[in-house]
């Protein structure tokens, strides 16, 4: 089987990795890729938003198989558009990834099929937001109903910070149009975490659990990233919550999906804040999570292609889906300043030294003159399985130590 995987972070490069000692895999490409990805796959020069020229690299190069990472290309409608010509993609469509495209189409569907969660209100109007800001108290959660790269949330403690945001994403447009309608959320206290799932028209089945670790600086200090390190499994995702969220949650939602006639196929991210009245649902992503899935697909040991093809054919649930005992950490090394400003261009030495069973991931990074340089926010991240999470975090610590660049920055505390 030919597979192009779409995207060219570190969830993409785990999911190339774990395609490529796949059996059935005859070859993999990746676009864009990014360098650690070239060691595997085949790397094009086309960008995850493209979509016109993947349908035709597609068809050219008689792909099987699409596999698409990010969010943005399934909001845009690629799996709509490679259906029509008869191709074999996986992710949901443009309608169910509107789950993800925005935040007013989940909560309707969340208040709908009974799914606990926050308390909101949407607006397209400044004003009218402006006046009714004080009915949520504070904290109260301002959040751009679009697409805004994991930044289109704010958590304002006080008026004058609700109104500066309110201000910021419908006058200013700081997220584009993503900001023309926004949601008021009431703010919930508990322990934050999440699920992935494998999702299709009959069945939704929870992957093993991670815990993400989102804000910059140990012990939870500091602004939030797109996650700083995951470990799997997660101490917080006991079997007695994990049942409950299967109930009060993941069931519902594929009911709900049936009701409202939403023809999910793909992976569905659930975003959740264990409060003291149980577990509510901060988001759906329609996607994995990134780094959650160093961490899952690390652990998964059946074919993540095989699990594909069968959601494609709605047939998850005659799929056996096994998992490795051992467990696993992984450290996001980053470029400092980020989740803000930060430089790039930063060589990185070091990676030839690692033990033989670190995988490095790599999220932000680039070729320049034969070196290997930093190229994002969010650089590599260093992945190791062992007996416990504290294992695998002291042999993932142990060779953070052999690698350098100007500025780096990483948690210490991630599996400790
Ligand atoms: P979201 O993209 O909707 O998951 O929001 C990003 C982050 O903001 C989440 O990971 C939470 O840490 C926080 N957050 C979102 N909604 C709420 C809420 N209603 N109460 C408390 N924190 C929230
Ligand atoms: N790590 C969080 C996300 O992928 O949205």
């Amino acid at each position: 089987m030919k597979i192009l995987v779409v995207g060219g972070g570190g969830r993409e490069h785990a999911i190339c990795w774990k395609l490529k000692n796949e059996k059935d895999v005859e070859q993999i490409y990746c676009a864009p890729g990014n360098p650690g990805i070239s060691k595997i796959a085949n790397c094009i020069d086309i960008k995850e938003d493209e979509i016109d020229k993947l349908l035709n690299f597609v068809k050219m190069n008689k792909i099987d198989m699409t596999i698409v990472g990010p969010e943005v290309p399934l909001v845009m409608g690629i799996v709509d558009i490679f259906e029509k010509s008869g191709l074999k993609i996986f992710g949901p469509n443009k309608q169910c990834a509107q789950l993800e495209g925005s935040k007013s189409f989940s909560k309707e569907f969340m208040i709908r099929h009974n799914i606990p969660t926050a308390k909101y209100k949407e607006y397209i109007d400044l004003n009218k937001a402006m006046n009714e800001i004080d009915e949520f108290g504070y904290p109260v959660v301002i959040k751009a109903d679009g697409l805004a790269s994991g930044k289109g949330v704010v958590i304002a403690e006080n008026k004058e910070q609700a109104q500066e945001a309110l201000k910021e994403m419908m006058e200013d447009k700081k997220f584009g149009d993503a900001g023309l309608k926004i949601v008021v959320e009431e703010f919930l206290k508990g322990t934050e975490t999440s699920i992935l799932t494998f999702v299709d028209n009959h069945t939704i089945t929870p992957m093993v659990s991670a815990k993400d670790h989102k804000k910059v600086n140990n012990y939870e200090i500091g602004l939030n990233t797109g996650g700083m390190g995951t470990f799997s499994p997660s101490e917080v995702y006991t079997k007695k919550l994990s049942e409950e969220i299967e109930e009060k949650i993941l069931s519902k939602t594929l009911e709900g999906f049936k009701k409202d006639n939403l023809d999910f196929k793909g992976i569905l991210f659930v975003g959740l804040m264990i409060t003291d009245k149980g577990p509510k649902v901060l988001e759906y992503n329609v996607r994995f999570g990134d780094p959650e899935t160093q961490s899952v697909l690390f652990r998964l040991d059946t074919d993540l292609n095989k699990i594909m093809s069968a959601i494609i054919d709605n047939n998850l649930k005659n799929i056996d889906i096994n998992y490795k005992k051992e467990e696993v950490v992984c450290v996001m090394l980053t470029s400092g300043g980020y989740p803000e400003k930060y430089e790039k261009g930063k060589i990185i030495t070091g990676l030839e030294n690692l033990d033989k069973d670190i995988v490095v991931f790599h999220s932000g990074t680039k070729i320049i003159d034969n070196k290997l340089v930093t190229n994002g926010g969010r650089v590599i991240g260093i992945t190791a399985k062992a007996e416990t999470v504290e294992k695998a975090a002291s042999k993932v610590y142990e060779n953070i130590k052999k690698i350098s660049f100007e500025n780096m920055h990483y948690r210490t505390d991630i599996g400790i």
